[in-house]
């Protein structure tokens, strides 16, 4: 799969350097190349004499190394690859990448490269959640670097949390992704999912019970016909999808923000239940109860329309926005409606009303409501819909 390819595989320092040499393997194993380079620290957990043994070429670890400056030339090197993964992605490389440093190897070729970069971060759960690491985070998303987990599970360290590096298996299929050749390739396309929280106050929030799942199908066909994925998702229990770039928000505002920044694109799928509403007089500490037996009064302020919002921009409008329905009864009336009030171009219509187990379930019937009228599709899976709605989209594009 991985034929002609070749891979930039910068390995930061730290333990799950070891699981770097297997992510090398496999690479391989599907005819990829890899070329090597490790950081100071990275050699202080794994060999050089292992990875460039597994690679089956020499590894690359100083930025002023004057024979290899003369063969091939540093910069030349990151543009040689047709991709460039950093694998264990340190808090310590994320920090430099969002900040453009470039003091070392690793980090001028992540500066001086013109191809797309997938990281795979791997830190102590605490790195992880550090507002620092979250910020760069969320800057590399916006400068459309990929990025593949990080898992939750146990840490060398004995700490339990997210921050373990991805297992080298997913990584590979994020390569894949971010290699895949098809109708979309090089295409900006966004995608919002799961539903929005919104604070009551610290500790207490509104939600619904969207799982993401529908949202989270359609960004992995999108990424299957080789689209650039930027997926912005509110507080979803089905996990992003690898080789997509992932925004993670918890609120309707924080997700309007989100897809701001990630615009222009060239199409737009909004499949998030976002709430309608907000909770005005959200408390800024926990509420408590006063002994006087009265219950707090919430007060509610309309959230903005996301989809509505974008679908009426005047400038940097993408050429096809999609927005969703879900309806319980007259569901092509609803969402013809639905269509015009929006002002986007298609609405994914489905009956969600009790009895049809597709609220929660696994399967989907819906009718896209485009210029033309209405289409209905058969029941079938949400992978499936997710695919021949980005197989329509793709066609609805066009081929540039
Ligand atoms: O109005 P309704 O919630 O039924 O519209 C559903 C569609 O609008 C979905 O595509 C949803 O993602 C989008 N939406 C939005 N922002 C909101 C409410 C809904 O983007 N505040």
């Amino acid at each position: 799969m991985l034929a002609g390819k070749r891979i930039l595989l910068i390995i930061g320092g730290g333990i799950a350097a070891y699981k770097a040499a297997e992510l090398i393997r496999l690479i391989r194993g599907q005819g990829g190349a890899v070329t090597p380079v490790m950081t100071g620290a990275a050699a202080e957990f794994v060999t050089p004499l292992t990875v460039s043994s597994l690679a089956g070429e020499a590894v690359h670890r100083d930025l002023f190394d004057l024979t290899h400056e003369a063969e091939i030339g540093h910069i030349q090197l990151s543009r040689a690859a047709d991709l460039v993964v950093v694998a264990p992605a340190t808090a310590d490389l994320m920090a430099k990448m969002a900040a453009g440093l470039a003091n070392d190897l690793a980090s001028t070729l992540l500066l001086a490269t013109d191809k797309r970069v997938l990281i795979a971060p791997a830190m102590n759960v605490r790195m992880w959640h550090h507002p620092a690491t979250q910020r760069n985070l969320a800057q590399l998303g916006a400068d459309g670097v990929l990025c593949v987990g990080p898992n939750a599970g146990d840490m060398a360290c004995g700490e339990h949390g997210l921050g373990r590096m991805a297992e080298p298996a997913e990584i590979l299929a994020a390569i894949t992704a971010a290699l895949a050749d098809g109708p979309l390739k090089g295409r900006h396309v966004l995608v919002t999912s799961g539903p929005t929280h919104e604070p009551i106050d610290p500790v207490r929030y509104i939600a619904n019970r969207s799982s993401g799942a529908q949202g989270t199908a359609l960004a992995a066909a999108l990424r299957d016909l080789g689209a650039r994925v930027t997926f912005v998702t509110g507080p979803a229990t089905v996990p992003p999808p690898a080789g997509v770039t992932v925004v993670r928000v918890e609120t309707a505002r924080e997700m309007l923000a989100a897809v701001e920044a990630a615009l222009p694109a060239e199409a737009a799928v909004f499949a998030a239940a976002v709430a309608d509403w907000r909770v005005a007089n959200a408390a800024g500490q926990k509420m408590k109860k006063d002994g006087s037996g009265r219950a707090p009064a919430l007060e509610f302020a309309e959230n903005p329309d996301i989809l509505a919002t974008v679908s009426k921009r005047s400038a940097g409008r993408p050429r096809l926005v999609v927005g969703f329905a879900a309806e319980t009864h007259e569901v092509e009336r609803h969402a013809t409606e639905k269509r015009a009030r929006k002002g986007c171009d298609w609405i994914v219509a489905n009956d969600v009303s009790p009895g049809t187990g597709i609220m929660g379930g696994t399967e989907n019937a819906v009718t896209i409501i485009d210029a033309g009228g209405a289409e209905h599709w058969e029941r079938m899976g949400k992978d499936a819909v997710a695919r021949r709605l980005a197989a329509r989209i793709a066609a609805a594009l066009g081929a540039d």
